[in-house]
């Protein structure tokens, strides 16, 4: 389902989700909760970050503390309603890599190649991503 943010407001119109990636401010983080069914996921790449990003961080205890309480708001919401928060911090891991191209040769993934363009024209491309 294609929804049109500028016009329509997806937590009325979407319900029942297992997952939601978030992208976006606090505000549609918090209305993502709404559309999740019990046991969803909540998972943001656009923070708050979570006591367990701060532990992969090997953070001082002072600014694990600060983690905390700045998620600790949608944590606490998504706790109370039977939901999980987390925090993606994007990286490279060649391990996830190849289990997406191995779900791309299985094709339980099709990529939608849109435009291909020639390696010179590499910074043409660049813009379109
Ligand atoms: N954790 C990580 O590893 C990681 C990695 C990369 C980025 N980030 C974070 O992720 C966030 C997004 O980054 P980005 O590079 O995607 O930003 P971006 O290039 O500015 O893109 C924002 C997108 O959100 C859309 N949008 C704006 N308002 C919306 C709304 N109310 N509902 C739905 N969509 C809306 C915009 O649409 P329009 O085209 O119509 O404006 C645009 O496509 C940032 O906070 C960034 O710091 C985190």
């Amino acid at each position: 389902m294609v929804i049109d943010y500028t016009s329509q407001d997806f937590e009325k119109v979407l319900s029942g989700y297992d997952v939601v990636l978030n992208s976006q401010d606090p505000k549609t983080l918090a209305k993502s909760l709404n559309v999740l069914k019990p046991g969803g996921h909540l998972v943001s790449i656009s923070g708050p970050p979570d006591p367990a990003f701060a532990e992969a961080l090997g953070l001082n205890p002072l600014l694990k503390l600060v983690v905390r309480l700045l998620s600790r708001s949608v944590r606490k919401k998504a706790r109370s309603r039977g939901l999980h928060y987390s925090f993606l911090f994007m990286h490279a891991d060649g391990r996830q890599l190849e289990q997406i191209a191995g779900l791309i040769d299985g094709g339980a993934l099709r990529p939608v190649v849109d435009k291909i363009f020639p390696f010179t024209q590499t910074p043409e491309a660049i813009p379109l991503l």
